[in-house]
């Protein structure tokens, strides 16, 4: 039998992950449990810190549903999120810097045409959003799948609204032959993130706000490109500086202007990396 301590118990573990066919999976959790031992010793964690987080990651895992993700909005609120997205998306010099997909994206949602209202009913203060689709040495992209989601007036997303039967401030688009897009929605407001669970219990523990700065979220994709995720911030918002998730991008902040017309517009060129650039 061996005699385990605190110390040598790290290595019995990683030992048994020896026989692992899938390598990748033996390195990933060799590093997992030995960052976590670590972790552990270095905090000197007692029983009842153990036992408090097995009960917040629980509490976590009830709070996941169809509709709410509460380990998403862990992951943003820790920050892994951003580093993840920051790590796998380098940003080539021109390209569109990336950020979170945070836990609002739904897939199915309608399509509209170019001009179409995407708001389908949200409240909020009206404006237009067009911009184009190119590639890093300007050509443009057409037919690209461009995906927009953003909260209404009220900082909710439609799915933040059980009663809600029809999708709202969400649709799908397709760029046109110049990489050009246009629509109408409303203007995004800033809002807290869902913090009635755990997640918020964390937040306030620790004297920490739950706001996003205003955004829209797009997703775009296109054949032979690498699809893009991210937002546009609009400029001027209190909370590009305490982003709650960490995903602000100064290259990413952008002004919606009202016109001489009394209409809000929002204009903003995507450049997509190609799909084997590193
Ligand atoms: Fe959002």
């Amino acid at each position: 039998v061996r005699e385990l301590n605190h110390e040598t118990i790290t290595d019995a573990v990683v030992q048994s992950f020896a026989g692992t066919p899938d390598a990748r999976l033996k390195e990933i959790l060799t590093s997992l449990v030995t960052h976590l031992h670590d972790f552990a010793r270095e905090v000197r964690l007692t029983e009842a810190e153990w036992s408090a987080g097995i009960d917040f990651l629980t509490r976590v895992g009830h709070m996941c549903n169809d509709k709410r993700q509460e380990f998403i909005l862990l992951s943003d609120t820790l920050g892994l999120s951003m580093l993840v997205t920051a790590m796998n998306n380098p940003t080539a010099k021109g390209s569109t810097e990336a950020t979170v997909f945070g836990p609002f994206h739904v897939a199915g949602a309608p399509h509209y045409k170019h001009g179409e209202d995407v708001s389908n009913g949200a409240v909020g203060t009206p404006c237009e959003v067009s911009g184009r689709v190119l590639a890093l040495d300007g050509t443009p992209i057409p037919d690209a799948t461009i995906e927009v989601w953003q909260a209404d007036d009220d900082g909710l997303y439609d799915v933040q609204r059980p009663d809600l039967e029809q999708a709202q401030a969400r649709g799908v688009l397709r760029s046109g032959s110049r990489g050009e897009f246009h629509f109408k929605s409303i203007v995004p407001s800033s809002y807290p993130i869902p913090h009635d669970g755990p997640v918020g219990d964390m937040l306030a523990a620790t004297n920490r706000h739950p706001w996003r700065p205003a955004h829209l979220h797009f997703m775009i994709s296109a054949p032979g490109y690498k699809t893009l995720v991210t937002h546009v911030f609009r400029s001027g918002d209190r909370y590009l500086e305490s982003d709650a998730v960490f995903g602000v991008r100064s290259s990413l902040v952008a002004d919606w202007n009202v016109g001489d017309d009394g209409i809000c517009r929002l204009n903003y060129d995507f450049v997509l990396n190609s799909a084997n650039a590193e």
